[in-house]
């Protein structure tokens, strides 16, 4: 569960009665904003993209934006231990998270602009891999990119003239930045089967780069992510769990529709669980 590609052969499999169904009752969701959480590999940003496009939702990766400060503070050369230097840098930062103008740009699911530079692949680089933990656990740097991050999930959570409503992929939507999302998803995978998916997405980028050094990597993060102070990775308590181990992307993305589904017919708020 890496990419676009794999994810176009796929989704063929899921019936299209399932589809419509989910857009129709995705109209009753209430926020329309479907948070999808989970450590790194686990798969959110190859499914949440997917789900989002087939309810015409736009498709909003938080991660993104830690890995494009990251990316700038580590350009600049600024300590990336200092959390006031970086956190000010967070706040000055002009920062562009768009729809990707093909599918398959550079594999990935959004278009990331710094201060007008597109930095999508840089962005993906084991060298940002390996220290955006640290940037992302800083206090002043979070609280700059949530505020964009909830004034964003307010917005297209009542629709508008674009979207009539978000997906919204990263560590904390369900339990910070939008706790009233009306479905939460945690998404989980054993951390071999990450480094795996991890390790196979680098070799198809062309990267040589070995299997144990991903996997140390993301036990790493893993270890950052979850164990910050400040909003720590950890699924909400009204999230559904999902572990994607030995799912495909299809069936992922079907039991979300299905939670959609339900969730939207149990009267659209907090409903999945009910
Ligand atoms: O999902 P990702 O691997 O692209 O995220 C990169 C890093 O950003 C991840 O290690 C933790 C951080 N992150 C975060 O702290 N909060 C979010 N909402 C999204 C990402």
């Amino acid at each position: 569960m890496s990419g676009s590609n794999d994810s176009a052969v796929r989704l063929e499999k899921i019936a299209p009665a399932i589809i419509t169904e989910a857009q129709q009752w995705g109209l009753w969701l209430r926020p329309r904003v479907i948070a999808i959480d989970g450590p790194a590999g686990s798969g959110k940003s190859t499914v949440g993209y997917v789900v989002a496009e087939m309810l015409d939702f736009l498709f909003f990766d938080t991660g993104a934006m830690y890995r494009a400060v990251t990316w700038a503070a580590w350009e600049s050369g600024v300590d990336l231990q200092d959390g006031n230097v970086v956190g000010e840098l967070a706040e000055e930062l002009e920062m562009d998270i768009l729809p990707p103008s093909d599918l398959n740009r550079h594999g990935r699911n959004s278009v990331v602009l710094v201060n007008g530079q597109e930095v999508t692949a840089e962005i993906r680089r084991p060298e940002v891999d390996h220290r955006v933990s640290v940037v992302s656990a800083h206090a002043r740097v979070r609280s700059a990119l949530s505020l964009h991050q909830k004034r964003l999930g307010n917005r297209y959570g009542v629709g508008d003239a674009e979207k009539p409503g978000v997906v919204m992929v990263g560590r904390d939507i369900g339990t910070v930045i939008m706790p009233d999302a009306a479905l939460k998803i945690y998404l989980d995978a054993s951390i071999a089967e990450r480094a795996r998916r991890r390790h196979r997405e680098l070799l198809s980028k062309g990267k040589d780069i070995d299997y144990k050094q991903v996997d140390a990597a993301i036990r790493m993060r893993d270890k950052f992510d979850s164990e910050r102070d400040v909003s720590p990775l950890r699924a909400a308590e009204d999230a559904v769990v999902i572990d994607t181990s030995n799912l495909g992307i299809d069936k992922v993305v079907e039991s979300i529709l299905a939670l959609v589904i339900k969730a939207g017919q149990g009267g659209g708020r907090h409903a999945a669980q009910s």
